[in-house]
């Protein structure tokens, strides 16, 4: 029988870093030695004493489905967090828990977006913002997030592309793939424009803890008259290293997370009872575990963006937050994909191009610094000595019509 794939489904991307990815692991399946960096998920262990809560609440027999919503003591927690924290008075009717932040994209865009709707979201970026609107028959609508702007919006170019059909704008910050954060100035722009043209806002909030500048991050909803237009989305899997554990959140005015629970229900009934337990747990006794992570990121940071623009050929801005550098390779005259192709058979270092995020991905290649130190300084070792070999190379792989 032949099956016929939904044109929906085919007109998504496939994942880009999990190709590189698993080309890394046929690899080592091979008995090669491969320096990874292409993966979006922190190193450390998850933190004892929320694997303890874990513990402990199967134990005690924690093995139920919960109300959909989740348990109303996390959402109080989650709501407690928000106000306290971010600065947006939250109550827990404004809360709904879902299975990683990856699941409330899916939900909320399916309660916001008809067949034909267009939704503004950044290139580069996760690409879930471009697949999700694709399956649910909208439009993703880009607008750029260029280097030589330090990552911020133009705002001639986003309002040229608002039209009436615009339903919401996304923002990522800190941002996947160019770890760059929206300044307040470009924060605040963004909420001139999405209250003058009646639009959502979606604001992507996952690497909020992973922030290295002093400013510290801001949340879009805790601007004024902000509050009932957007959507904050947040989760536990980069703050406490829990990308296994599958929890996020999502926040909005009530009204919405009624309807965004009945997608949800529908999907996943509830996130896993005792992993829940383990993020009241996470907020609530919450000592330094998390700044002991961010320090250390900020501290393989700095001494990869050094060393990187160190190379001849390369060059990087230093990323405010998250656990990624975004290289610029332009000067080199070959193709993100051809580079990170030749990095992995010739060097054996995974990173990923970065036109998989988009088009103004080209040019760059996107590296995780969610990797020890000594692996980091060996990985740029090798990225230096891939440069001055393709610098050299004659035939191949030099595209020299980049
Ligand atoms: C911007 C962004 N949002 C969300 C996620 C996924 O979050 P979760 O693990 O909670 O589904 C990622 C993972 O890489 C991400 O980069």
């Amino acid at each position: 029988m032949e099956i016929k794939i939904a044109d929906r489904i085919t007109k998504m991307v496939p994942s880009g870093i999990r190709k590189v990815n698993e080309k890394a692991l046929a690899m080592e399946r091979n008995g090669e030695k491969v320096y990874h960096f292409e993966i979006g998920r922190p190193d450390f262990d998850t933190p004892d004493y929320i694997k303890k809560a874990c513990i402990d609440s199967l134990n005690n027999g924690d093995v139920f489905y919960t109300s959909n919503f989740g348990y109303q003591e996390l959402r109080e927690e989650i709501a407690k967090y928000l106000t306290d924290k971010k600065h947006i008075p939250t109550t827990y009717e404004e809360v709904l828990v879902t299975v990683g932040l990856a699941e409330a994209v899916y939900d909320v865009l399916s309660v916001i977006l008809e067949e034909g709707d267009e939704i503004l979201v950044p290139d580069p970026v996760w690409m879930n913002y471009i697949n999700i609107p694709r399956m649910l028959g909208a439009v993703d609508v880009k607008y750029s997030l260029l280097e030589q702007r330090e990552y911020q919006p133009d705002f001639g170019e986003l309002s040229a592309k608002i039209t009436d059909k615009t339903k919401a704008i996304v923002l990522v910050s800190p941002h996947n793939p160019t770890g760059s954060m929206l300044s307040r100035e470009s924060l605040e722009g963004i909420a001139e424009l999405a209250k003058k043209n009646n639009l959502l806002v979606l604001s992507d909030e996952i690497y909020e803890r992973l922030v290295y500048h002093e400013e510290g991050h801001i949340s879009i909803a805790s601007l004024p008259d902000m509050k009932e237009r957007s959507i904050t989305l947040n989760g536990f899997s980069k703050a406490y290293s829990m990308t296994g554990w599958r929890i996020g959140y999502v926040s909005a005015k009530k009204e919405l997370i009624l309807a965004i629970n009945k997608i949800h229900q529908v999907n996943t009934t509830s996130a896993a009872s005792f992993v829940q337990k383990a993020a009241i747990a996470a907020l609530r006794e919450e000592k330094t575990e998390v700044e002991d992570m961010r320090r250390e990121y900020r501290r393989r940071r700095d001494y990869a963006v050094k060393a990187i623009n160190g190379i001849p050929g390369l060059q990087c801005a230093e990323p405010a937050g998250a656990f990624y550098i975004f290289i610029n390779i332009k000067a080199l005259g070959i193709s993100s994909a051809k580079f990170a192709e030749y990095l992995l058979e010739n060097e054996k270092i995974a990173l990923v191009p970065g036109e998989v995020f988009g088009e103004n991905g080209e040019g760059y290649l996107r590296m995780s610094f969610a990797n020890s130190l000594d692996n980091i300084a060996e990985g740029i070792q090798r990225l230096a000595h891939g440069v001055e070999a393709i610098k050299k190379e004659e035939s191949g792989y030099g595209d020299k019509s980049r």
